[in-house]
């Protein structure tokens, strides 16, 4: 491959894989001696890591780095796997090596030997180990005296794209799939690549290419119609350590092979799966497993023939255990047509009403993927209570890192502080210490199989990912799947110093952009946790009873005695009572349930008071307009900006920026409006009359 394949390509299409020009001084010397690079395996995957290293070099540097496969004795960055390599076992001799897992690595500088040296136990361990020193080299560390040794917190790092045959992105918001299109696979390879690289360089292992809503199209992936051309894909991926997955329709034994039933105690459809299976390994010999969206928004599953999500796992997984495959088999199973007037039915309750029933039935290779929150990916929500409660079942996180409701990527909302709370939520399911992050990773209840997915938000947009600030939560993503302990703050300034260079004006500005846009954009938006407020369908822009699942108020019970929704266990829904302990008696009361979260958990009065002191009715009122004001603030802030970067990358921040600062003062007039002629605080022409 030519390692100068994508210089040709903008600064926002190379996103943080940049590798910008260093300049003169300190570390440019110090870099420049140890710009050859030696590798003495012949392995596919080890030689993509040396391209890389050397399309990083000659980025930062100006220079190329070329490869050689032994050492002559100048300074040199060797890269290899212990036991293969002479210039990796010089270095390396030591007990620590031990404890480096499958994916881990280790970077040490000898300076006897002159010599920086990746040394990893697999050669997708290297492949994270040159992303990382590319980093550092980027990041302009010192690199004189490295001794760094990691391993990746959790095993499953995936994406799921939501990516349509016919070339759409369901919840995409940065152009058309750059898999797909007129329903056959599309041979930009050079995208995928780039794309294989971005995800790898954040630490991403895994990925499933296809929409979980699958259609009739789709479900032929796993035939020999298309199966060439997955395995082609895979083999992209492969090269970057990622394993590739297909998401699957549960009813594909009658839709793609003319079977009458997909029953799964039926013995034929049982060998329809086990025969696609067969020749999905046969094309792909480490292909990850299936994703599958089954009884849950009209998608089939097993209910149809009166079986259960065990039953409808379990069948898959059987196919799969001879090769090594997992099932992911998805919790956000609810009932759409849940009737308005019905208050004990409620969405929140649905997946741990539905699944918790079932631990102990899945197969040890079967995998409950659980969205964060109990409803949908909504700017606030409490933690799936579904998360640790299952102690003999493997659990993975599931959020979304495309912007569905989160400013659909016209607006600016760096996600990852929300995911941070989410991880360090302690369930209290066994006492203190029971955060969802200690469930993900496994070592909560000692799971075979454990880790985060989350939807991705790219397309073929030139900037990947629509708003380019959105870019920000793609790596963030990778980074956090990697390591939990990372901050949220952390991981943004690495992500702009990458990605803009390192003026310090530029850099506190971006991460003060942000490190605040979450809370904004929740400011201005559906109001102290009761989410949706979106218009119909495609769920962008305000709305108030908008939502299409919205029964005439099942996610608000606005009227003009109260708002939010009683999901307490005397005159509720019950819900709370699926949280352990303290948790539970917190969510429970209104007055200690956090406000953020009140209107989720409780009906109360509008003149009731938060914990801040203000009364519900004042406090929509003021967060609103504090948010609007705020999301104007962000495009001042921007404007600081001009001539520190790039122009065009400016203006495309700065448009988006305008856009949402007008949209923040549309969503703050019509909740505000709304509220105050429900509350009866103002009448229909607005004047105030209480
Ligand atoms: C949301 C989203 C759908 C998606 C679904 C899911 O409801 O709006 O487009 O299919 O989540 O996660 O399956």
């Amino acid at each position: 491959m030519n390692s100068s394949a994508s210089f040709h390509h903008s600064d926002a299409y190379r996103a943080w894989l940049g590798y910008r020009r260093i300049a003169p001084g300190e570390r440019y010397n110090q870099y420049e001696l140890y710009s050859s690079i030696v590798i003495s395996e012949q392995d596919d995957r080890i030689h993509a890591a040396a391209t890389e290293l050397s399309r990083g070099i000659e980025g930062l540097l100006g220079q190329p780095a070329p490869l050689s496969d032994y050492r002559n004795g100048d300074a040199c960055i060797a890269l290899g796997t212990f036991g293969h390599s002479a210039a990796i076992d010089e270095v390396f001799q030591d007990e620590a090596l031990a404890k480096i897992g499958p994916e881990g690595y280790v970077i040490r500088t000898n300076s006897t030997l002159r010599c920086i040296a990746i040394g990893a136990s697999s050669s997708a361990g290297i492949v994270y180990g040159v992303f990382h020193l590319l980093r550092l080299l980027a990041l302009g560390i010192d690199v004189e005296a490295l001794d760094i040794a990691e391993n990746p917190v959790n095993r499953l790092r995936m994406i799921n794209q939501w990516d349509n045959m016919d070339g759409s992105v369901e919840r995409g918001y940065a152009g058309r799939s750059i898999f797909f299109a007129d329903n056959r696979i599309t041979w930009d390879s050079e995208r995928i690549r780039d794309y294989a690289r971005l995800l790898a360089s954040s630490g991403v292992n895994a990925i499933s290419i296809n929409n979980v809503n699958v259609h009739r199209v789709e479900s032929k992936l796993v035939t020999t119609q298309f199966l060439p051309d997955v395995a082609k894909l895979a083999d992209i991926f492969r090269l970057y350590g990622i394993r590739l997955f297909l998401s699957v329709n549960y009813a594909s034994p009658l839709e793609v092979g003319g079977l009458s039933t997909a029953d799964p105690l039926d013995t034929t459809v049982r060998e329809w799966w086990r025969t696609q299976v067969a020749e999905v390994y046969a094309a792909i010999p480490d292909f990850g497993g299936l994703l599958v969206k089954a009884d849950s928004e009209n998608r089939p599953g097993p209910f149809t023939y009166g079986r259960d999500h065990a039953d409808g796992s379990n069948m898959l997984a059987e196919a799969l255990k001879p090769y090594g495959g997992v099932v992911i088999w998805r919790c956000f199973v609810y009932n759409c047509k849940q009737d308005w007037r019905d208050r004990k039915t409620d969405r929140a309750r649905a997946a741990y009403d539905h699944f918790k029933p079932l631990d102990g039935k899945f197969m040890d290779n079967v995998i409950l993927q659980v969205k964060n929150g109990p409803i949908d990916f909504q700017v606030r929500e409490p933690v799936s209570p579904l998360f640790g409660a299952m102690e003999a079942t493997n659990q993975m996180i599931e959020f979304q890192i495309t912007q569905e409701y989160t400013g659909q990527q016209r607006h600016v909302c760096y996600l990852v502080p929300q995911w941070k709370e989410v991880l360090e939520f302690d369930t209290l399911i066994k006492g203190d210490g029971s955060s969802v992050k200690r469930v993900v990773d496994g070592s909560f209840h000692g799971n075979a199989h454990s880790g985060f997915a989350a939807v991705s938000n790219i397309g073929d947009d030139e900037n990947w990912t629509g708003h380019l600030l959105a870019q920000a939560n793609l790596y963030g993503y990778g980074r956090l799947a990697w390591n939990p302990e990372l901050s949220a703050e952390a991981i943004a300034e690495e992500w702009i110093r990458l990605s803009f260079g390192g003026d310090e004006q530029l850099v506190h500005t971006i991460r003060d952009i942000l490190m605040s846009s979450w809370g904004i954009y929740e400011s201005y938006t559906a109001p102290l946790g009761i989410g949706f407020m979106v218009n119909p369908d495609h769920h962008y822009g305000p709305n108030v009873d908008g939502y299409e699942y919205s029964m005439w108020g099942t996610y608000h019970f606005a009227d003009c005695h109260g708002i939010g929704v009683d999901r307490t266990k005397a005159t509720g829904t019950g819900y709370t009572a699926q949280y352990a302990g303290a948790n539970m008696e917190q969510y429970d009361s209104p007055a200690n349930c956090p406000d953020e979260l009140l209107l989720f958990f409780h009906h109360v009065p509008y003149t009731h008071r938060l914990q801040s002191g203000k009364t519900v009715i004042q406090s929509i009122y003021d967060t609103h307009f504090e948010g609007a004001e705020r999301a104007e603030g962000l495009k001042a802030s921007w404007e600081l900006l001009e001539g520190k970067m790039d122009r065009e990358l400016h203006r495309q921040v700065a448009d988006r920026l305008a856009e949402q600062a007008t949209h923040a003062r549309e969503w703050r007039d019509q909740i505000n409006t709304y509220f105050y002629r429900k509350s009866g605080i103002v009448d229909q022409a607005g004047r105030l009359i209480y």
